[in-house]
């Protein structure tokens, strides 16, 4: 149909509540996850010069905070060990579920401090391996995928044992899906644990600042083997599929704005399952980059790019704006 009178579209979208109406879906606080680096040194409150506005916490000192937080409708966070003792890392990575270790105190206190937040906490060996892989390597420095998925389950059952709502396992094992959530089921937590694959997770340089603020950097070669090439769409397909079947019950692209068309593929492969994005450290670094830069405002980049996340399909966002957005109100008059 042509016609004068259906090339006109403006007006559907002229009032700023029509345009509203043009999206599916609106961001709102419920879809926030705040990313949280916790060390073993329980005074700790210090900047991350990578990340700007970002910290590493102490257990004392992320309480207080996080209260702060709670007033203003967090909803959820996702727990990263730091752990700086001496003797924090060892070729399999034993200190990942130390129950003295930050992540499972760090879960404990804020499941204690605030029952409502929903505790995720991410899974990976890489902040405990002495060699800084996320897992347990062979011989040849290649992961050992039965070891690993081994150490991963046993590592995610103890966060969800010490109280964890959600496990999200990151090293990109093959298999990991399967064994943490038979973990989950023989410890009899499986039906109260949320299972959350980092399916399509790519390799790239966008996590430099967060290596830099875990400690997680590989002393040697890279991660190429394991997390995914950025030009394999097909491989992440496979990936989300496979986890999908391994039983997972929420899918994440990660990073997230080079690869929406990843996260519209997730949607439509699982249009049921509770598709997430992971705003990573070198997105985040970027937009703050090109906001001091003079190039964009920061709040409208940032809200910009959340709304552009929700359109490509994510039910929820990690991302390290969360406390900004929360404490300076930006979705207050929604
Ligand atoms: C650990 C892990 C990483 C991130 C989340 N979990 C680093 C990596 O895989 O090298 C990156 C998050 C970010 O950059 O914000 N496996
Ligand atoms: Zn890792």
């Amino acid at each position: 149909m042509s016609n004068e009178v259906s090339s006109i579209l403006q007006g559907g979208y002229h009032h700023p509540l029509s345009r509203k109406w043009q999206g599916e879906r609106e961001l709102s606080k419920s879809m926030l996850v705040y990313p949280i680096f916790v060390t073993d040194n329980a005074d700790e409150e210090t900047p991350i010069p990578s990340l700007p506005g970002q910290k590493r916490w102490g257990v004392n000192k992320l309480i207080p905070f996080l209260g702060t937080l709670v007033k203003r409708g967090l909803k959820s966070v996702i727990i990263f060990g730091v752990p700086l003792a001496s003797d924090a890392k060892d070729p399999i990575g034993s200190k990942a579920s130390d129950p003295t270790g930050p992540v499972i105190l760090a879960v404990k206190a804020i499941k204690k401090e605030f029952p409502h937040v929903f505790v995720m906490c991410d899974v990976c060996l890489c902040e405990y391996t002495s060699h800084g892989h996320c897992g347990v390597l062979n011989e040849d420095g290649t992961l050992n995928q039965d070891k690993s998925c081994a150490r991963i389950a046993d590592t995610a059952v103890d966060y969800a044992l010490s109280g964890a709502d959600c496990v999200a396992p990151s090293d990109m094992n093959d298999g990991r899906i399967l064994a943490i959530k038979k973990g989950l089921k023989k410890a009899g937590v499986a039906h109260k644990v949320m299972l959350i694959s980092y399916a399509a997770k790519f390799s790239g340089c966008l996590y430099g600042p967060f290596r830099d603020a875990a400690g997680s950097a590989p002393s040697f070669g890279d991660r190429k083997c394991y997390q995914l090439p950025v030009t394999g769409g097909g491989l992440a397909r496979r990936c989300i599929q496979r986890d999908l079947n391994e039983g997972a019950d929420a899918i994440m692209v990660k990073p997230s704005m080079w690869f929406m068309d990843v996260i519209k593929d997730a949607k439509q492969i699982a249009p049921d399952v509770p598709i997430c994005c992971y705003q990573v450290s070198g997105e985040f670094a970027t937009i703050h980059a090109a906001a001091k830069a003079g190039v964009y405002d920061l709040k409208t980049a940032a809200l910009e790019s959340f709304d552009c996340l929700i359109r490509a399909g994510a039910g929820f966002i990690l991302t390290y704006f969360t406390d900004q957005i929360l404490l300076e109100g930006w979705l207050d008059e929604q």
